[in-house]
């Protein structure tokens, strides 16, 4: 008989929001229920996927070369890992998925919206995540948290403002998949207790 597919939840927000801190804490407790458990994170997660991170993040790039370097390493981060894992029943946490393209590119472009869209489904084919859990926080705090400077990171507040109106946008369009946690005067063990509760409430293997 098959094995049960794993599950996918990706974690998303914007620029030092402690999606990383979270993910190795919810990693720890789904590894407790005795399921096996991969991090990654995009863009990255196989060699050649880390190679387009460096890409991205160092480079001055258009919105067209942006979206070719994000998507070919989604599409080798999907093929190469993340299929792979949850065919065999494992469970996959991601720290950013197609929601950081839809907020960090898409949106910013409205009128490419739906185009963009189309790129982020194809790259990821039937890998759709299970749960993706959105950190919500002011980046007025979030970017004095944030310790790599990268070309994202060195843009302007009002940017960072727009990011967060675009992930909640995000949450609007996809309300099922996509659940917001406010991390705003919370420790990140309350944060990991809210998301550890959202993920007891949607899975019915997870006791
Ligand atoms: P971080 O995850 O360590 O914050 O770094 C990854 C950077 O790449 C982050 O600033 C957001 C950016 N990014 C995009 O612009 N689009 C994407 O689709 C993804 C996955 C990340």
């Amino acid at each position: 008989m098959k094995a049960k597919k794993g599950r996918f939840i990706t974690i998303e927000g914007g620029e030092g929001t402690g999606k990383t801190t979270l993910i190795k804490n919810l990693k720890e407790i789904i590894n407790s229920k005795n399921i096996k458990c991969c991090i990654t994170r995009e863009p990255g997660g196989t060699s050649i996927a880390e190679a387009l991170r460096l890409a991205l993040v160092n480079n001055d790039l258009d919105l067209d070369q942006e979206i070719d370097i994000i998507s070919f390493a989604r599409s080798e981060h999907v093929t190469r890992l993340i299929n792979k894992e949850l065919n065999n029943g494992n469970w996959v946490l991601s720290d950013r998925f197609f929601d950081s393209t839809l907020a960090y590119q898409a949106l910013m472009e409205p009128k490419r919206f739906k185009e963009i869209e189309q790129y982020c489904f194809l790259a990821a084919g039937s890998c759709i995540p299970d749960l993706t859990i959105w950190l919500d926080l002011d980046p007025k705090i979030g970017l004095k948290r944030a310790k790599d400077k990268n070309k994202f990171e060195e843009k302007t507040l009002d940017f960072h403002k727009k990011l967060r109106e675009n992930f909640s946008k995000i949450s609007d369009i996809y309300p099922q998949r996509v659940i917001k946690i406010n991390i705003k005067n919370r420790n990140i063990n309350e944060v990991t207790n809210l998301a550890h509760s959202v993920i007891r409430g949607r899975f019915s293997e997870f006791k």
